[in-house]
């Protein structure tokens, strides 16, 4: 019987609180939040509901969160599982809040503390040995739902079966990559982390660069998130870089690099104005009217954004990491400044830190990248810019830094596409070993898109007979865009519509092939128009949580064409009314934000999974491949009752309402079509042909394929 926690209490329903609340609900756990009181608790909480990017995946699962005051919420913690302690930062209030509940606690209760830098060890002061040995830290990271990233810190007390027990939890049920990290102020990542956003600042005041500057240096190009440096800070809030940065140095009197947590003269002045990032409104940038602002570092006032002229970014920027990071430390303009400032000292302060914070630089190098989103952590970057020396890592092992080695982490539940080897390739797509017979094919056009070669690749290739199990995805970073639009319109402006419809038939049958097969879509990212048509005809669909699944192809002035308006009408014939809603989504061309959002707009079959840890979609889908039986979907229900006139009031409604324009109303006539006239699967597909034959002549749906292709968003005309 799975016995692994069902129960949590999250005490503290700030914005951690609140953030790990909700990930647990979006989970599926039962999840009651307490904070001081009623009104507080239901304050903070009605925050997080409105949080941005949102905590919840669909607003309903806000419901199920049960909030009560720490007064009333001792019935709640009696029957916990696991009591997740994420009050405010305050060694006392901590430390008093466990003696309040102690006695409360299930014997076999997990208990667990989110702090961002105390010590677990100076939690335990006072508490009986019982409380002792299961008392860990679990620093989630903010968000919760999009940070997958969890140092779990056990203490000299603690049980090894209780880590054990916890981390698999933790990994199975609540969706981390946990990094185990040892029980010392700041742990990993506000120990490095925050110290090496505070030299970003030294670095940049000290070498007269401006704000823009550095962000565009400390983003990409250096393998790191959009925000750079000084964005993150505005992110972070400067509120609370400084009171991490105060308690390290306090907590941290031998290290001498946290001088480096003196506060840079811009920070002082902007904490000092109460100016501290974008819970104030401002920091290092402001808004102003439609208007992008910056502080000047030198003059401290703030001046519209000024895009930097740094040339050797955009030259360097295409060259792999490593070669950008060699390169760009020998350059002689204000990249090759900063890198040389900034980059060796952060690398000997990884270094410095190593044998007191971790247990593998693995481990350390895992938490910069997944808690701070750099595509590779100090150690690696390490072997990338250092030709002396031995390696810290060499394939699967890692120098244990005493001059030994020893392996690195295996962990096949967590493989990756490029992890599976590539047995066979084509121009679109390669073909990868699982292993037990399931094969991969991850496509290689760009954004997953559909073209006609290889839609036709693909066919040849399943009509070879490989007999076995499929798992169908993506090697870029999305499962697919969509169907080929600058095909479309090539073709369509040459008036070439005999191929237009074969090349529509071919994708329509290719959608047919994969039903009939045992198949698996690994989908993530977007899953669109032409790319969700063929995953949804696959037996199942597998989905990374954060996938954008839909057919938006009205935004482009057309209906699905390549079976999905068909599929659409097929699922739901239950009601006349299921029909109208699917009209509703498909003519506003709706895309659901995340899975579970897909499932309502019933984009996902009853039997399509969530897969909701990130990194268990591929050994997941496989999984599945294993056991998936083909269904293909050939009924075709009547419907009865007067459908055509429901949905004509319905288009009637949204026109009057402004949310379709005419030519909307033109393509959803098409829909119309499809939906009420069709005697079956085939008929239908024939009539999406057609009615893409009607709309391809029409210069509003060109001029919205146009438009798509060149910038990237509809037009609404
Ligand atoms: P916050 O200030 O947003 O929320 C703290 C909440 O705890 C408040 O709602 C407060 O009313 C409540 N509270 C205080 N004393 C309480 C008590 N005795 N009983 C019940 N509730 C009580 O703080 P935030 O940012 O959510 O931080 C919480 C913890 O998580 C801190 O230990 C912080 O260091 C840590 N953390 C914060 C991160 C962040 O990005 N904000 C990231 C990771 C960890």
């Amino acid at each position: 019987m799975d016995n692994s926690p069902r129960n949590v209490v999250v005490i503290g329903a700030g914005t951690m609180g609140s953030g790990i609340a909700a990930h647990l609900a979006n989970l599926g756990l039962g999840v009651t939040l307490l904070d001081v009181s009623e009104d507080t608790v239901h304050a903070a909480f009605g925050r997080a509901k409105k949080a941005k990017p949102p905590h919840f995946y669909v607003p309903e699962t806000a419901d199920t969160v049960k909030l009560a005051s720490i007064e009333h919420g001792s019935v709640a913690i009696r029957e916990a599982d696991w009591v997740c302690e994420a009050i405010v930062e305050k060694l006392e209030a901590k430390k008093a809040l466990f003696s309040l509940i102690e006695p409360l606690l299930r014997d076999d209760a997990f208990v667990s503390t989110n702090t961002s830098g105390l010590e677990i060890s100076l939690l335990c002061d006072g508490r009986s040995p019982s409380f002792r040995r299961r008392l860990v830290g679990t620093h989630f990271f903010n968000p919760p739902r999009y940070l997958k990233l969890l140092e779990l810190i056990p203490t000299t007390d603690s049980d090894p079966a209780v880590v054990e027990a916890m981390t698999r939890f933790l990994e199975e049920r609540c969706a981390r990559r946990v990094v185990p990290a040892k029980d010392t102020p700041g742990f990993i990542a506000n120990r490095f982390g925050m110290w090496s956003m505070f030299f970003s600042v030294h670095c940049a005041e000290r070498l007269g660069l401006s704000v823009e500057e550095v962000d565009a240096i400390t983003g990409p190009f250096m393998g790191r998130p959009r925000s750079g440096s000084f964005r993150l800070n505005d992110i972070v809030g400067l509120d609370i870089m400084q009171d991490i940065a105060t308690n390290l140095v306090s907590r941290c009197p031998h290290d001498p690099y946290t001088k480096q947590f003196t506060p840079p003269r811009s920070f002082e002045y902007l904490l000092e104005k109460g100016w501290i990032g974008d819970k104030a409104g401002q920091g290092y940038y402001r808004r102003e009217g439609r208007e992008l602002m910056s502080l000047d570092l030198q003059g401290l006032g703030y001046r519209v954004r000024q895009e930097p002229q740094l040339s050797s970014l955009v030259e360097l920027g295409r060259k792999p990491l490593a070669e950008r990071l060699r390169e760009g430390l020998e350059l002689r303009d204000q990249v090759g400044s900063f890198l040389r400032s900034y980059l060796p000292t952060a690398l000997e302060y990884a270094e410095y830190l190593r044998q007191d914070i971790c247990h593998s630089v693995e481990d350390f190098d895992r938490v910069m990248m997944w808690g701070f989103g750099w595509e590779a952590g100090p150690f690696e970057t390490t072997d990338m810019v250092q030709s002396r020396g031995a390696p810290w890592y060499q394939g699967s092992t890692m120098s244990d830094g005493l001059g030994g080695t020893v392996p690195r982490k295996s962990e096949p539940q967590f493989a990756g596409i490029r992890d599976f080897p590539v047995v066979e390739a084509t121009a679109t797509f390669r073909v990868r070993d699982m292993g037990d017979g399931v094969r991969l094919i991850g496509t290689t056009t760009k954004m997953g898109v559909f073209t006609v070669g290889l839609v036709k690749e693909l066919t040849e290739y399943l009509k070879s007979g490989q007999a076995g199990p499929i798992v169908l995805s993506s090697e870029s970073r999305s499962f697919s865009a969509g169907f080929d639009l600058q095909f479309l319109l090539d073709a369509a402006q040459d008036k070439r519509s005999a191929e237009i419809d074969a090349e529509l038939q071919n994708l329509q049958q290719l959608g047919v092939l994969l039903s009939t097969l045992p198949t698996v879509a690994a989908v993530f990212g977007h899953c669109l128009g032409g790319g969700y048509e063929m995953a949804t005809s696959c037996a199942l669909v597998a989905a990374h949580p954060e996938t954008q699944m839909g057919l938006p192809e009205a935004k482009v002035g057309l209906i699905p064409g390549g079976g999905g308006a068909a599929r659409m009408r097929q699922r739901h014939d239950s009601s006349a009314k299921s029909i109208v809603d699917a009209v509703r989504t498909l003519v506003t061309g709706t895309v659901s934000s995340n899975a579970d959002e897909a499932r309502k707009l019933g984009f996902m079959r009853r039997r399509d999974v969530t897969v909701y840890h990130p990194d268990r979609l591929f050994t997941e889908a496989k999984r599945l491949a294993l056991t998936v039986a083909p269904q293909p979907e050939t009924h075709w229900g009547a419907v009865t009752g007067p459908v055509g006139g429901m949905i004509e009031q319905a288009l009637q409604d949204l026109l009057k309402a402004g949310e379709i324009t005419e030519h909307d109303h033109t393509v959803a006539e098409q829909l119309r079509h499809v939906f009420v006239k069709s005697a079956g699967l085939d008929d239908a597909f024939a009539k999406e042909r057609a009615a893409f034959d009607v709309l391809l002549a029409h210069g509003l749906t060109l001029a919205r394929i146009r438009h798509m292709l060149e910038t990237g968003k509809p037009l609404r005309n």
